[in-house]
């Protein structure tokens, strides 16, 4: 849209959600917002990284610093990137088109979703810098999802994001109270040949025991996961060190600590929780990334510091997207990106190495006991 333009009064991500609620209907208002069930878990998300404090260290030789790494052979200037999310044409008439314009514009690299709603090659068409990965939910049938596959790698995607939390749907009561539907025009056209899956909608069987599962992912199928492609392969949703090592023991080239933004079961940990213990077991196997309530440059800080090498951000960007388009996406990682060197500058961090748990602050009671 041409009338998108950065709001003069937004300093931080989250002046965007009062703006995007006003943008949205309220049904998508609740789809994007929400979490499952009572949002246990989506609250905790955020009290976690509250609770996570930081230690200073003044003086330090910061010369030269920069927040550069390298994924699966390619650099990147920093180390936060766009999480997939479905249907961004609820957010913003352009949708993916938009979003990846603003990815671009900062050379922030994009997961593009499964359910995007706009054809997964139009969305690379707009990226020159091929930054963009695309998540891949495995579909029951098995042919249609090596086509998809096939598709993301024709099109230039540098890697694929299979997502492993969401072999149903979470109780998404906010939604369901919402009414929310996908409105006249918006749909997953990238899956748009499949038949319809059969939803989970409660009542006499459930999807244990209602045929859904029946056809779902096991490890039992990676090994054929694994033959689609010579991209690498991210697995995301692992909330459990031996998924992780489970995960390895098949192949992976890389995890995301995730909790799918707490919207698929409720009452779990926040996955920043979760993070250390799996970074522990993983013990830099492989890469690991991490979402799920990242609001600031401090959270990114606090996610490399238990062993994280990269983040993703969900909501902020849809926000930012539903108010202010491709400018509002750029912005987003803008912010991110300027409060992380902040953070590391006041921490001590000349660059993404020199940042480990001595970042944290640990009560006495906690330094005594180890
Ligand atoms: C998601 N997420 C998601 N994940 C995925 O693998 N495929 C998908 O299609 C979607 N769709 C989706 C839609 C919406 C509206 C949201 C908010 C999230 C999850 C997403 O990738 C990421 O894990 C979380 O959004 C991270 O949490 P924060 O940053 O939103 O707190
Ligand atoms: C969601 C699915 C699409 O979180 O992953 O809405």
């Amino acid at each position: 849209m041409g009338g998108d333009v950065i709001p003069p009064e937004v300093a931080a991500l989250e002046d965007y959600v009062p703006l995007a609620r006003e943008r949205l209907t309220a049904p998508a208002w609740a789809y994007v917002s929400g979490g499952a069930a009572d949002e246990v878990t989506l609250r905790r998300n955020r009290t976690a990284f509250d609770q996570l404090l930081l230690r200073t260290r003044v003086l330090a030789d910061l010369r030269q610093g920069d927040t550069r790494l390298d994924l699966f052979g390619q650099s990147y200037d920093f180390p936060i990137l766009l999480a997939p999310v479905a249907y961004l044409k609820l957010a913003h008439p352009e949708g993916e088109l938009a979003a990846v314009r603003g990815a671009a514009a900062t050379d922030a690299g994009l997961v593009v979703s499964t359910h995007a709603s706009v054809s997964l090659e139009q969305i690379a068409a707009g990226s020159p810098s091929k930054r963009l990965w695309f998540q891949l939910y495995v579909q029951p049938d098995r042919e249609f999802t090596a086509g998809l596959v096939r598709r993301a790698e024709a099109a230039g995607y540098a890697a694929l994001v299979v997502t492993l939390d969401a072999p149903v749907g979470g109780q998404r009561n906010r939604e369901q109270r919402a009414r929310f539907g996908l409105p006249p025009g918006i749909e997953a056209v990238n899956t748009r040949e499949l038949p319809p899956l059969p939803a989970y909608a409660g009542g006499r069987g459930g999807p244990l025991c209602g045929g859904i599962l029946e056809s779902a992912l096991t490890w039992n199928d990676f090994d054929w996961v694994r033959s689609l492609t010579r991209l690498p392969i991210l697995v995301k949703g692992i909330m459990n060190p031996e998924d992780a090592e489970r995960a390895i023991q098949a192949g992976v080239d890389g995890l995301v600590v995730s909790n799918h933004g707490g919207r698929t079961l409720d009452t779990q940990p926040a996955a920043i929780e979760v993070l250390p213990e799996v970074a522990d077991r993983v013990r830099g196997r492989v890469p690991i990334l991490f979402d799920s309530g990242i609001r600031r440059g401090t959270d990114v800080l606090k996610a490399l510091a238990l062993g994280a090498k990269a983040v993703l951000v969900g909501r902020p960007y849809v926000f930012a997207l539903a108010a202010a388009g491709s400018p509002g996406v750029a912005h987003v990682i803008q912010i991110l990106r300027a409060e992380l060197e902040v953070a590391m500058a006041l921490t001590g961090c000349r660059n993404l190495r020199a940042i480990d748990r001595s970042v944290l602050w640990k009560p006495a009671a906690a330094r005594a006991m180890n």
